[in-house]
């Protein structure tokens, strides 16, 4: 389903200026008691900025930031991807996120190996990701990663739409993309001998700190020098032992992860 406003428009949440610079205004924050106390709040504070500041406004994903260039929102592929796969509006609030994955992923084209993603969900990220790459164009493979549905009172984060047919459903999102392939299992164990010998780029996406940490096992040593890893919700408070966990992992050899503003933790291999 999508709530994306006009057909074949821009997303809703994309605001331009008269000198058409770009602003975002996304819906969706995490933790809030009082939503239209938190909006009028929000308004009130942004009727304060300065004329000239007040431009290059981002709200979303916890982040309000003004006076940003946005620089992605620029990039007229990430847009038309984002207009296109980005159903929901938390896929559209996470815009930021998804633009730091773009990024880590073009630089992967500079590197030797393929793509992986461990907890794909519905495939979003990595359509959008794929589609601004020409991915289906590429003599590389994408591998993406899931469970697709664990029972109820399991120790995952509840996410909507979990399902036998998700898998299905997620396949079917990229039949045009011959050499991306979508494996249901639960990381580590599906990895084994379903993997690629050399990675690019890696997002590791799981919400569940033992299965990241068995990914990082798995698939580190494979990273090549100066690709990307990609931790998702490395900065978000509910997720505070997958951090300890991961920049604990990652100091013992020697790196150190940066938080960004996006909750993403980044690290260069
Ligand atoms: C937040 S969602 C991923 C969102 C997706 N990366 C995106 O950007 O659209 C987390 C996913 O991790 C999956 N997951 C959790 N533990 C897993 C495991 N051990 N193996 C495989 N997938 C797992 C869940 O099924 C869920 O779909």
């Amino acid at each position: 389903m999508s709530d994306t406003g006009d057909a074949g428009g821009p997303p809703r949440e994309l605001r331009r200026n008269a000198e058409g610079r770009p602003s975002w205004f996304g819906q969706t924050f995490f933790g809030i008691r009082d939503r239209a106390g938190f909006a009028q709040a929000l308004n009130k504070a942004f009727a304060t900025i300065a004329p000239n500041w007040a431009r290059g406004t981002f709200t979303g994903d916890n982040l309000v930031t003004f006076g940003k260039n946005l620089s992605f929102l620029e990039d007229k592929a990430f847009l038309d991807a984002i207009a296109r796969h980005a159903d929901t509006a938390v896929e559209r609030s996470i815009v930021w996120r998804t633009a730091v994955l773009v990024w880590a992923a073009r630089n992967g084209l500079r590197r030797e190996g393929d793509f992986v993603e461990c907890g794909c969900y519905r495939g979003t990220s990595a359509r959008i990701v794929a589609e601004v790459l020409g991915f289906g164009a590429l003599p590389r493979g994408y591998w993406l990663y899931d469970l697709f549905d664990y029972p109820e009172g399991s120790t995952h984060t509840h996410m909507p739409g979990m399902g036998a047919e998700l898998f299905e459903t997620v396949k079917a999102r990229f039949a045009d993309m011959p050499n991306v392939q979508v494996f249901r299992g639960s990381v580590p164990e599906v990895l084994e001998g379903r993997s690629p010998d050399r990675i690019a780029f890696l997002h590791i996406d799981m919400n569940h700190a033992p299965a990241e940490i068995g990914a990082l096992e798995a698939l580190f040593d494979r990273v090549s020098p100066g690709g990307a890893i990609v931790l998702d919700d490395y900065g978000y408070q509910g997720y505070v032992a997958q951090r300890d966990a991961e920049r604990a992992w990652f100091a013992a050899r020697g790196y150190d992860v940066i938080e960004l503003p996006t909750s993403q933790g980044l690290v260069i291999k």
